[in-house]
């Protein structure tokens, strides 16, 4: 379903943040790709669909090739790909129920939000019932932005059902929440995608939540595949090393933006 082949990203400033992934995975596969901060998850997942433009190597998504798309085939492909964020990106001023309406319509912004008012009753029940799912089906008529982080990331999963997406790209779905709200979002994302037969991609950088949910784990470190093998079958003394390096630096960095932020 994805391939990856000898994939690389460097950032204009030198940073090489992909450093030569080669990834197949199979459809209806779940795979967890786990690394420290700053060991290319991101980049990686975004690369896939050229969020972020790659800078050698190629990605083939259902046998098409990504790098070689137009920019109508490059849209299409967006449609066959749901993507969950750290950052929970719903649409604050508007309802629960237009912001999942909107994983319904295409891409353009405006237009998916002039949809979201004028939606055929159809769809509104479609979305109800992707609510329902997840279990916010309560909270349809209220703003996005007067809801907990948890209740959001669901209303995020309620959106991306919306999209009928054959694959999952999920960037560290619950990073932002806390260690119950996180729990609750992950069982319901991997529920999602065992039912549906969905092809996942989730990133963690937290080695718990990796144990817990990950069948298989691909562990990355600068930018490099460092393991990929099945849950059960890989050592703490393995995964534990994929830590062992630059932890330091990084460290520092979160200090750094943390006390920033008590400052200000
Ligand atoms: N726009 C950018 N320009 C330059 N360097 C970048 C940019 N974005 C990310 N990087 C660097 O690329 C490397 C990989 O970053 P990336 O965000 O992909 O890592 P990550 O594994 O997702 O980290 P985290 O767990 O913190 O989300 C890091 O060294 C980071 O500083
Ligand atoms: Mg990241």
């Amino acid at each position: 379903m994805i391939t990856v082949e000898q994939l690389e990203k460097r950032y204009p400033d030198g940073t090489l943040a992909v450093a030569g992934v080669d990834l197949h995975i199979q459809q209806g596969e779940s795979v967890v790709l786990l690394g420290a901060n700053g060991s290319g998850k991101s980049t990686l997942l975004r690369c896939m669909t050229r969020l972020i433009e790659p800078t050698a190597g190629r990605v083939l998504i259902g046998g098409s090739e990504v790098g070689t798309l137009d920019e109508e085939g490059l849209r299409a492909l967006r449609r066959r790909v749901g993507v969950v964020f750290q950052h929970i990106n719903l649409v604050d001023h508007i309802s629960v129920l237009s912001n999942v309406v909107q994983g319904n319509l295409g891409e353009d912004g405006r237009a998916r939000q002039w949809f979201g008012w004028s939606a055929t009753n159809e769809v509104r029940e479609r979305a109800m019932d992707c609510l329902e799912r997840v279990r916010v089906a309560e909270f349809a008529g209220r703003r996005a932005d007067q809801l907990s982080g948890g209740q959001r990331q669901r209303v995020a999963l309620a959106r991306l059902l919306m999209q009928r997406p054959e694959i999952v790209l999920a960037d560290e779905p619950v990073a932002a929440l806390d260690p119950r709200a996180g729990r609750e979002v992950m069982d319901l994302l991997w529920r999602i995608v065992d039912e549906d037969g969905l092809t996942l991609v989730c990133t963690l950088h937290q080695l718990d939540l990796a144990r817990h949910y990950g069948r298989r784990i691909v562990g990355l470190r600068d930018g490099r595949v460092m393991l990929d093998g099945q849950n059960a079958a890989i050592d703490d003394a393995t995964i534990a090393a994929l830590y062992q390096h630059d932890d330091q630096h990084d460290d520092q960095h979160d200090d750094v933006v943390a006390a920033g932020e008590v400052g200000a």
